[in-house]
């Protein structure tokens, strides 16, 4: 195959900028056809960017002039039509958070398995060439052993909130609120960095929207990796500024600093000859970069040009659905931690994962108060 021939299923924001990034790609990809329950989002998308439109996903899994559906849904949509997609012998590239439980997770896996299709979860900042960098710089050792770490991602979703019927932070339809949502991503880089987790501590925060059927928008989580590195993530649905996402390693040679806001997202002081004239300063190294809202297009189009070279190569997605599991699991662990009060562990999650099963974390996440 030399060209990936794409469905869109979804036609909200992400599938806006997958759109953008396929049409970049167009030497690897064609954007066939678009479906969403809202016709109108789904004509609009369509007229955009050359696609025809389709009444339901079903029908979209049925043309032989697809190879590889879009999954841009709410994430409680993720595992029944990703499942259905694999099942109709079609890769996939679906959002993330992978799916809300644990079990949804192992669903999508087994049936991408069974039908020898890909599957990659779409999780752009494993592809931020800021992220790359500092991927490479940590494990080339050039901050040493990394002790601390502090992620944060803020962004403005106080006008999808406060609508009671919209999905978005509603944890029956989307797992949780910022957490799940942002959280994710911030775990993914932190896991790609570090490994596992051992222990988790978080803090859940319903500030701004009051809604009954609402989970938090805002949250604190506190983590012990295996490897002994400690990490903060704070994630905002309430910023008051363009979204953002920064990164801080400290480490026993170095320290890295990073800002998707700044011209020049990645700093490195380091200690370590390698650096050669750069030792003992900071240094601002050339990465391919935009501040919002261009590291929305610059991500997906990298993420998206992987996921095409696999399908056109054999290759496996270098971020595997297992890693995205795993942050779903971590996230997991924050929402149990949260709930209980106390530092939960992977084997407290397997015990409720075996016990109750996943789901049942979120009942009464509505009900989180500071
Ligand atoms: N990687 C990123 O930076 C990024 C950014 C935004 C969203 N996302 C992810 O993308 C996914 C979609 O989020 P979004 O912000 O685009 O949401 P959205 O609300 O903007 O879009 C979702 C679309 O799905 C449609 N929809 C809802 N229920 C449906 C149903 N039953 N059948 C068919 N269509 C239905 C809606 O009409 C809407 O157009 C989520 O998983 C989200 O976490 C990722």
């Amino acid at each position: 195959m030399k060209q990936v021939k794409i469905g869109v299923a979804g036609c909200g924001a992400a599938a806006a900028h997958h759109s953008v990034a396929c049409r970049e790609i167009s030497d690897k990809v064609k954007l066939v056809v678009a479906y969403d329950a809202n016709e109108k989002r789904a004509r609009r998308l369509a007229k955009t960017h050359g696609m025809e439109t389709c009444e339901d996903y079903k029908s979209l899994l049925a043309r032989n002039d697809v190879d590889a559906v879009i999954v841009a849904l709410p994430h409680y949509l993720h595992e029944e039509v990703t499942v259905a997609a694999c099942e109709a012998g079609k890769h996939v590239l679906c959002e993330k958070p992978m799916a809300p439980t644990l079990e949804e997770c192992d669903a999508m896996i087994k049936a991408a398995k069974k039908n020898g299709v890909k599957l990659m979860i779409a999780e752009n900042h494993r592809f931020l060439p800021a992220h790359v960098l500092i991927h490479d710089y940590v494990s080339r050792g050039m901050i040493g052993r990394v002790l601390l770490a502090r992620a944060y991602e803020g962004v403005s979703e106080v006008s999808d909130l406060s609508k009671p019927e919209h999905w978005k932070g509603n944890p029956k339809l989307a797992g949780g609120g910022v957490l799940m949502d942002a959280g994710v991503h911030r775990l993914s880089v932190l896991r790609w960095l570090f490994g596992e987790v051992d222990s988790v501590y978080c803090w859940l925060a319903k500030q701004v929207i009051k809604l009954e059927n609402k989970a938090e928008d805002n949250a604190m989580m506190f983590l012990k990796f295996e490897n002994g590195t400690i990490a903060e993530v704070v994630v905002s649905f309430t910023v008051i500024s363009p979204p953002t996402n920064r990164l801080e390693l400290y480490g026993t040679e170095g320290t890295v600093l990073e800002d998707h806001a700044w011209k020049y997202p990645v700093q490195i002081f380091s200690t370590l000859k390698e650096m050669g004239d750069k030792r003992h300063q900071w240094y601002t190294p050339e990465v391919e970069h935009q501040p919002f809202p261009g590291y929305y297009p610059l991500s997906f189009r990298h993420e998206d040009e992987h996921f095409a070279d696999c399908i056109i190569n054999d290759k496996e997605p270098e971020y595997t659905p297992e890693m995205a599991k795993g942050s779903v699991a971590t996230v997991l662990m924050g929402y149990l931690s949260a709930k209980t009060g106390k530092m939960v562990t992977s084997k407290d999650l397997e015990e409720v994962a075996s016990n109750k099963g996943t789901r049942s974390i979120f009942e009464g996440l509505e009900k989180i108060s500071i």
